[in-house]
């Protein structure tokens, strides 16, 4: 049987649960296809026999770049009109909720059968606000997901109908912030980065970034900037060689400050100008839908404009005028210990 296996992996724990899927399937004498995803991966030609998505719990849900690539794959239906049978799996740090679900969910209504879907709960690489494990807890973390890899492997080889399910109460939060997360906190997180001064601008952080949200100027000494693209997958923290990167504790405080200054303007010119012309000609309960739309408009767009103009155009240069460099570079998980799966080895993505 010829299976397919799409997957991600920021620090190597999906990774380590494909390379057991993989091995025990080839032991099964089945044929394997391999595509890891990147910002530009397109979906293999032809149709496989079984389908398996890997990849780890982001806030909750999918990565962004998962959930993007599902919308690309083509329909699940096969020519003789059977559905491609399809398993999921999430490498958590501990509570992934409803990530396995939502990808499944997103599955089935592109025509797939997806008849198994799990989590094993790995490290925790969430570096951000997590330490990572010292040696002992990793080792027992990595071999509990281990275990529930095997367990996942058993009941693919068996086909076992079986899903991964929490009440409804928790899908419908964690939704909730898997939407925030998607819209908003994944590019705020990656906006907290910066390289402090035992940066070597050895570009590992460029070269590996699974879309491309790292820039770093041709000239020599030149450190890392951090777009608003950021999945806050955190394969960059985790993965610096000199452990220069850091949440910046003065990026967070500025540009809080500066989303609530755009706020504040933006409503007041709102409040003032287009609210009292809504008022006169909307009748109301068309004003209340009509005014709600348009106050999250204006706090998107302050997220979008402090997070976006604003630091490009201003906070990069100005977080580098020496000393107050010095300032900027102080972050609240410089001392973290950053994690990556035993073995494990970053790729050089190619975008
Ligand atoms: C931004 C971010 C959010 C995360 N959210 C969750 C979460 O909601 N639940 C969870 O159990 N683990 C969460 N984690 C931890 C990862 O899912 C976990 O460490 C995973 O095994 C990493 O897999 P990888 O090494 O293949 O990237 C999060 C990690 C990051 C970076
Ligand atoms: S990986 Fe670390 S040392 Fe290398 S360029 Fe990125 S921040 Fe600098
Ligand atoms: S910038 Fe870092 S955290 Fe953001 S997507 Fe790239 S590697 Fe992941």
């Amino acid at each position: 049987m010829k299976y397919r296996i799409y997957y991600f992996s920021a620090t190597g724990n999906t990774q380590k649960a494909v390379e057991l899927i993989t091995e025990r399937l080839k032991k099964e004498g089945h044929e394997i296809e391999l595509l890891r995803i990147n910002r530009k991966s397109q979906p293999l030609p032809g149709t496989p026999d079984r389908m398996i998505f890997a990849f780890p719990t982001l806030s909750w849900v999918p990565p962004i770049l998962v959930q993007r690539f599902v919308r690309r794959l083509p329909h699940g239906k096969k020519e003789d009109g059977s559905r491609i049978k399809t398993a999921v799996i999430t490498a958590d740090g501990g509570g992934g909720l409803q990530s396995p679900d939502h990808l499944k969910r997103m599955l089935t209504r592109r025509g797939y059968d997806v008849f198994l879907s799990a989590r094993a709960s790995y490290p925790d690489n969430w570096l951000q606000f997590v330490p990572g494990p010292d040696e002992k807890h990793k080792q027992e973390a990595i071999a509990n997901g281990e275990k529930m890899t095997g367990e996942f492997i058993e009941k693919l080889i068996k086909e076992e109908r079986e899903y991964y399910k929490v009440p409804f109460i928790h899908v419908l939060w964690s939704r909730l912030v898997g939407a925030l997360f998607a819209i908003l906190g994944r590019r705020f997180m990656g906006k907290m980065f910066i390289a402090d001064e035992s940066c070597t601008s050895c570009r590992l952080c460029e070269r590996s970034c699974p879309v491309k949200a790292i820039d770093i100027a041709k000239r020599k000494k030149a450190r890392p900037y951090w777009k608003i693209n950021c999945e806050s997958c955190n394969r960059c923290i985790n993965i610096c060689p000199e452990k220069a990167i850091v949440s910046s504790n003065m990026r967070i405080g500025v540009l809080v400050v500066a989303i609530t200054a755009t706020i504040i303007i933006a409503l007041g010119l709102y409040n003032g100008n287009i609210k009292p012309w809504l008022m006169e000609t909307i009748p109301d309960p068309f004003f209340w839908f009509a005014n709600t739309l348009l106050v999250t408009i204006v706090v998107l767009f302050s997220h979008w404009f402090a997070i976006g103009p604003f630091d490009r155009f201003f906070l990069r240069y100005f977080q580098r005028i020496p000393g107050i460099s010095k300032v900027f570079e102080k972050g609240f998980n410089k001392k973290f210990l950053r994690y990556t799966m035993t073995g494990y080895k970053a790729p050089r993505e190619d975008l």
